[in-house]
């Protein structure tokens, strides 16, 4: 037997240069920091699966294994563009959300993850212009930033994307600019923002893309899990040749790798193609599974209890941030969905401050990771609010205030000292929408007062919980 072996840079040049340049994912590495028993995460985006029927599962599983037609369904290759049974029911479903599609004009993926990467592949060659919202869904950057898309990423208010920056951004790109390929939208609770787009803002999107010759892919894994307001109507429903993507991920789980395209049939096609080189056909037993669920199962009852467990999870998340968080910060309140987006003085690094939240026993996610620079964002951070239980959040909101105001209390002696510029006391009395500056004082006391028992972040901690990240990044990497 030869003594030689190969050694392998992986590092070096024999990776392609497009994946040297993707960066892991902040959330992923977080899963496992998070597993630890005395951390609260905030950060995740896990439904809470164990609200799940067993026995609706159990049908659901049995339907699509006990006899030999399903088992030669299920154990079996099946057609790329997945289950026309699963398909038609998909198909059935949208209606309920104003969607007319036919099955045909559907294509089963393994989660909506895949459609993302499906489209990426499909659509962008290096250099192409992508529109987003900033920030925007991390794992749709990831997927993007395989193929060297130049994102340009639009921020957003209480009604969702900023039409008028977008239409800025546009005047700058040029019309009918063959590089601009589609704007990236999540319309309904978006991830990480937890904003709704108007209608209004709806139909002017629409109007720019045809105005500006660019394709529209509405992400809406979502959109069922509304707690107050209004049903929206996704722009899928406005203008069919919208590119739509759905997910059982957030209504059913995202074990069942299984989300859909809903898009022209010309772009389905191209589509097809690349899935084809992708996995050939995703999991048909995953598939039978999901289609007797949403077939045969009252799918409906489950959903509600989701809704309803959600909604006391948000409201209990809006009331700690209310009771512990300092004036100085401000936050968005969804009407849906499964996260907040917290925003904090500019001065202020979400991401350094992640090492000393761990130590205190809370996750979250920087607000940089949603940003396809990886820097803009740094004052703000998502929060997720399905997964513990109400009294966890309001621990982990309580500990992660404390962390909080121990830095804000560094930069407010700066800025009483007159030494950070741009801050003076004015600037921060009118963000705090306080009259004085000993409110801001009495105010962020107080709230210090409440939440800093548990907390004690000295440097020698803060180097420990920066152990700790590294250490559960390598953990996650491997
Ligand atoms: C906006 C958005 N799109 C897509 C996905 C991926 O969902 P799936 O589990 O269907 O792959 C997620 C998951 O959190 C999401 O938040």
């Amino acid at each position: 037997m030869s003594s030689a072996h190969i050694t392998f840079d992986t590092t070096g040049d024999k990776i392609a240069r497009r994946v040297r340049k993707m960066r892991p994912s902040a959330v992923r590495n977080l899963f496992a920091a998070a597993t630890r028993d005395d951390v609260i995460s905030l950060s995740g985006g896990m439904p809470a699966v164990s609200l799940l029927p067993v026995e609706d599962v159990r049908r659901a599983t049995l339907a699509a294994i006990e006899t030999e037609r399903a088992r030669a369904v299920s154990l079996q290759y099946g057609p790329t563009d997945g289950l026309v049974g699963l398909r038609a029911v998909l198909a059935d479903m949208m209606r309920d959300l104003g969607i007319r599609v036919k099955p045909e004009q559907l294509l089963v993926t393994s989660g909506a993850q895949q459609a993302l990467t499906l489209i990426a592949e499909a659509f962008i060659d290096p250099g192409d212009i992508i529109i987003t919202e900033g920030p925007t869904y991390l794992g749709a950057l990831q997927a993007f930033s395989a193929f060297e898309p130049d994102v340009r990423a639009i921020p957003f208010d209480d009604e969702g994307m900023r039409m008028d920056l977008l239409e800025a951004e546009l005047k700058r790109i040029g019309k009918n600019n063959p590089r601009l390929k589609f704007c990236y939208t999540i319309p309904n609770f978006q991830n990480p923002g937890g904003v709704t787009m108007t209608a209004e803002r709806r139909r002017r999107l629409l109007e720019l893309a045809a105005e500006y010759n660019f394709m529209v892919v509405e992400d809406d894994p979502y959109g069922r899990l509304r707690y107050d307001g209004g049903h929206q109507v996704p722009l899928k429903a406005m203008d069919d040749s919208v590119i739509y993507l759905g997910t059982i991920s957030k209504m059913l789980g995202p074990g069942l790798r299984t989300g859909w395209v809903a898009a022209p049939e010309a772009v389905l096609a191209r589509i097809n193609l690349v899935k084809q080189g992708a996995d050939l056909c995703g999991s048909a037993f995953d598939q039978l599974i999901v289609q007797h669920y949403f077939a045969d199962i009252p799918w409906q009852r489950t959903l509600q209890k989701f809704i309803g467990v959600y909604k006391e999870r948000r409201d209990t998340m809006l009331a700690a941030l209310e009771e512990f968080f300092p004036p100085e910060a401000r936050w968005t309140h969804p009407e849906g969905g499964m996260f907040l987006w917290i925003t904090l003085p500019d001065y202020m690094d979400t991401d350094s401050m992640l090492a000393e939240a761990l130590e205190a026993g809370v996750t979250y996610v920087p607000g940089n990771s949603f940003f396809p620079d990886g820097v803009t964002g740094k004052n703000s951070m998502r929060v997720n609010f399905s997964f513990e239980t109400p009294e966890s959040i309001t621990e982990a909101v309580r500990r992660l205030a404390g962390v909080i105001e121990e830095r804000l209390e560094l930069y407010r002696v700066f800025i009483n000292a007159g030494a950070l510029p741009g801050y003076g006391k004015e600037a921060v009395m009118a963000e705090n929408e306080r009259e004085n500056w000993d409110e801001v004082i009495v105010a962020s006391e107080e709230n210090e007062e409440a939440v800093m028992q548990s907390h004690d972040g000295d440097a020698a901690q803060i180097e420990i919980a920066e152990q700790k990240v590294a250490e559960a990044q390598e953990e996650a990497a491997e």
